[in-house]
């Protein structure tokens, strides 16, 4: 059975320098993209046609950095890619200046959302977040398209993230209160989520009915969720706090008693990198219900859509 592609439809904001950037339609189109763009690639092979894209990099990845430059490449656009801190060599309104002469759009991953946000400021050309200090919008549209492709409907899940409460957390938390998602943040205390954040993902969740609650309960917060997901205790940017966020973490790492806690269905979500034996045992991440890879395979499908609805 072939099916009818989906049309692309722009996004009406020039960039995703943040989750909110992307209204609910569009997140819901997105996400329906990027289901066909898994299930028949071909459709799109010129869909980026002569188009360049600028890849920058100040920190660390595997995921991000391979899954956009395949994804431009697979669309027939051409990736460039610059390791270096942004604007440190030259004011960073002049890097900006440079590259909306040569290319189409810029990825950029960054220590500050500030400099996401100034890249948008100064480029004529859509900038996207590939995580900063404050969001990860990229990781959160797979996981998205990975909790509907197992569960079918998003609407009425309960996503119970434990850990830093942090860039994953922050997405997760502001994307599942829009798709109707009840979201539960379980992090030790001096670690809980920004609180504007909450504030936001709270009103928010009014529209769509979902429960964004926060809590230091672990044990309580996972009772029947139908995804668990936690990250890294030391993001990158902290790694001078591991030994004291070890500490602070200690009682938060996953493992099966807690899994046992969940819904008997309940996959069990990372962005990765995970550091076994922190945050995650061996056992959860390489237990059946596991969707690790399936999450980090669905970022090459979300960021082809995302790629497109911006730039195509
Ligand atoms: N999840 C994620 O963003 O992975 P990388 O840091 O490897 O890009
Ligand atoms: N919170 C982690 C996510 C890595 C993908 C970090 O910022 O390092």
């Amino acid at each position: 059975m072939t099916f009818a592609p989906p049309t692309i439809s722009r996004i009406a904001r020039a960039h995703l320098t943040q989750d909110l950037d992307l209204t609910v339609d569009e997140l819901t189109s997105l996400l329906d993209l990027a289901a066909d763009l898994k299930r028949t690639p071909a459709r799109y092979a010129d869909a980026l046609s002569r188009k360049s894209i600028a890849l920058l990099f100040e920190k660390p990845s595997l995921r991000t950095r391979m899954t956009f430059e395949l994804a431009i490449q697979q669309l027939g656009g051409i990736a460039i890619l610059n390791d270096a801190q942004i604007g440190a060599r030259e004011p960073l309104k002049d890097v900006a200046r440079n590259l909306d002469r040569w290319v189409s759009g810029i990825v950029a991953r960054t220590y500050l959302q500030r400099t996401v946000d100034d890249l948008a400021k100064w480029a004529k050309i859509p900038v996207i977040n590939a995580l900063s200090d404050v969001w990860h919008p990229c990781q959160i549209l797979a996981d998205m398209q990975t909790l509907r492709q197992h569960f079918g409907e998003l609407r009425g899940l309960k996503l119970v993230f434990v850990g830093d409460g942090n860039n994953v957390a922050h997405s997760l938390m502001i994307t599942s209160a829009r798709l109707g998602v009840n979201f539960t943040l379980a992090s030790p205390p001096k670690y809980e989520a920004s609180p504007e954040i909450i504030a936001t993902a709270r009103e928010l969740a009014l529209e769509t009915g979902a429960e964004i609650v926060i809590t230091n309960d672990q044990n309580e917060a996972v009772c029947g969720a139908h995804a668990v997901y936690t990250d890294v205790w030391a993001s990158m940017g902290a790694e001078n706090e591991a030994a004291e966020r070890r500490e602070a973490f200690a009682d938060y790492q996953v493992d099966d008693d807690l899994m046992a806690l969940a819904d008997k269905r309940a996959v069990f979500m990372h962005c990765l990198p995970a550091k076994r034996g922190e945050e995650v045992t061996d056992s959860v991440v390489e237990s059946a219900n596991s969707v690790v890879f399936d999450q980090a395979e669905n970022r090459l499908h979300a960021q082809k859509a995302l790629l497109l609805m911006l730039l195509a």
